[in-house]
């Protein structure tokens, strides 16, 4: 018989061992903890009132209830991008050794195309209000240990579905009709649709196993206090199903989660801790989250160059996406990020499904790549093709979420201090191109705005050259004269660069953007011609080539 391997089947399971020592992965630096904070305290009243956040609720379709006007009217994709299932390539490492993790080969004449037409709904629940040996529980982790005991050539087994994720988040393919660009689900307007369909048909296959068609996963509501930690679920001892070996172990609980943890730093007060994670959210889904491709990253249509070496993702995969993934995986006895901590791996971990059933639940969705497909193996283990357009309602995949607080929505950052005297600093243009292998500070001029029309303010980062193999972050500050004081609570920051260790060897040439008219606004610096902007490296050393400040029509 053919080996599994030259079956196109990946075999190279890394075992998790006990002797596992985490080491600190060798490309970064621990170039400063947390700073040293003083505890604030309350959001002024009278900025939270429900009506603020008109623009949110219309952006924003928690759990997909603002898209089904969508599906009524779909717009021809001139060019949908589609991978080419058959024949997948070896992903790599972020060691830079390459990897097969390749699922087993889709026969292209087996796919049949799926429409959903759920007739029940079930609720998705949050995984912190699940107890370890509930009811829940026993089905959960009875699912997922039929899953890990399918044969290893079954396209629905745990480590088979883990290698879905690889081959698509870490370059397995190649895009069909060019075959030179690699295929990726990351860092474009793919990553919402593409997780979500993953997760449904990961729930299906559960489901179908455990013979109950009302079982739902759970999602990790971590932008929640009550769901700032591994939930008790994933952490009940190292038999568990749920469990896996490759997490932080200074992140286990009662640890509170850090939405902009950077490598090396340390937990603080978990009080503190929940206040900046939920101004992070507001950040993140509110002041940088206007527009559709804000939200969820950039178009990527056929012919298109594999997301982030041109572009980047959208606001939410960056922050809190990536950040968690950094937060929650470790690296493995070689100091290779693995398991959360590196997108080939993510999905061996059971949490993983949590984390982005979270993320499908603050999804939303626009219009133009409704008819972008993709291929899955369903509970059944048959290869179908599934679109875009179809995953935009979820009640027609039979699921919807609880309905559970947004705290965040009360969290606005506040400026750390009015009127501080900004400190002088040169000028982009003697400045960049850099390396950035230190803190720099840089005065940038504002342009004038021309004409009477609405526009914002956007400060852009360009040409962010880095190894896309390699963990990367980069912080981000605005009018701050002390980024130590700085909490992620506080306007001045505006919040972070981020790359989880990914794909082949190629150079991302990136640039990021943050919107800054509402938090010079609240700075008291509307009137100022210039603005001081601080980069603070919290990884290897990344080439920037400049900075400028733009209009935007808003
Ligand atoms: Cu495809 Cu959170 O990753």
């Amino acid at each position: 018989m053919a080996s599994l391997s030259a079956m196109g089947y990946a075999t190279n399971y890394i075992p998790c061992s006990t002797s596992f020592f985490p080491k600190k992965p060798p490309q970064f630096n621990n170039r400063r903890r947390n700073p040293v904070v003083k505890f604030t305290c309350k959001a002024k009243n009278g900025e939270t009132s429900p009506g603020k956040f008109d623009r949110r609720d219309v952006l924003l379709g928690l759990g997909g209830l603002y898209s089904t006007s969508l599906a009524a009217n779909p717009m021809a994709l001139a060019n949908p991008v589609f991978p080419d299932y058959k024949n997948c390539i070896d992903a790599t490492q972020p060691n830079k050794t390459p990897i097969n993790c390749c699922p087993p080969p889709v026969d292209p004449s087996r796919v049949k195309d799926f429409f959903p037409s759920a007739t029940t709904v079930n609720i998705r629940k949050p995984a912190h209000s699940f107890e370890v040996g509930s009811d829940y529980y026993k089905k959960y982790t009875s699912a997922i240990i039929k899953m890990k005991n399918l044969s290893p050539s079954d396209p629905r087994n745990f480590r088979q579905q883990a290698n879905v994720h690889c081959a698509n988040c870490d370059e397995g393919y190649t895009q069909s009709g060019s075959p030179k660009l690699f295929y990726s689900v990351h860092n474009s307007w793919l990553f919402f649709p593409w997780h979500r369909w993953y997760v449904y048909f990961f729930e299906k296959i559960c489901q179908n196993l455990i013979d109950d068609d009302t079982f739902t996963l759970p999602f990790w509501n971590w932008d929640a206090p009550e769901g700032m930690q591994i939930p008790s679920i994933y952490n009940s001892g190292l038999t568990s199903p749920l469990y896996d070996c490759f997490r932080n172990p200074e992140h286990l609980p009662p640890t509170v989660i850090d939405l902009e943890w950077s490598y090396g730093e340390k937990p603080v007060d978990p009080k503190i801790q929940i206040e900046n994670n939920l101004s992070t959210m507001y950040k993140q889904m509110i002041t940088q989250s206007k527009t559709p491709s804000d939200f969820f990253g950039k178009a990527y249509r056929a012919g298109d160059d594999t997301p982030d070496v041109k572009t980047t993702a959208g606001q939410i995969e960056k922050t809190p996406h990536n950040i968690m993934h950094s937060w929650t995986g470790t690296s493995d006895d070689r100091s290779n990020p693995v398991d959360l901590g590196a997108l080939y791996s993510s999905a061996r971990d059971p949490i993983f499904y949590a984390h982005h059933a979270n993320i499908d639940r603050i999804n939303f969705t626009d219009r133009d790549w409704l008819f972008t497909s993709f291929i899955f193996y369903n509970e059944e283990a048959k290869p179908v093709r599934v679109s875009i357009k179809d995953c935009l309602d979820i009640t027609k995949l039979g699921y919807k979420y609880e309905d559970v607080p947004i705290p965040w929505l009360d969290a606005k950052p506040k400026p750390r201090a009015k009127a501080k005297t900004l400190p002088s600093a040169p000028d982009p243009a003697q400045v960049f191109p850099i390396t950035l292998d230190k803190p720099i500070n840089v005065i940038v001029k504002r342009p004038k705005k021309s004409g009477t029309g609405s526009s914002e303010e956007i400060l852009v980062i360009e040409g962010i050259e880095y190894d896309r193999r390699n963990y990367v972050k980069i912080n981000v500050y605005i009018n701050e004269d002390d980024v130590n004081a700085c909490r992620s609570n506080n306007t001045e920051f505006l919040g972070s660069f981020s790359n989880l260790p990914h794909g082949h060897q190629m150079t991302a040439n990136g640039s990021t953007k943050f919107r800054i008219s509402q938090v010079l606004e609240e700075l008291g610096a509307r009137d100022y011609d210039k603005v001081l902007v601080t980069l603070i490296p919290k990884s290897n050393p990344v080439k920037i080539n400049g900075i400028k400040i733009e209009f935007e029509d808003s």
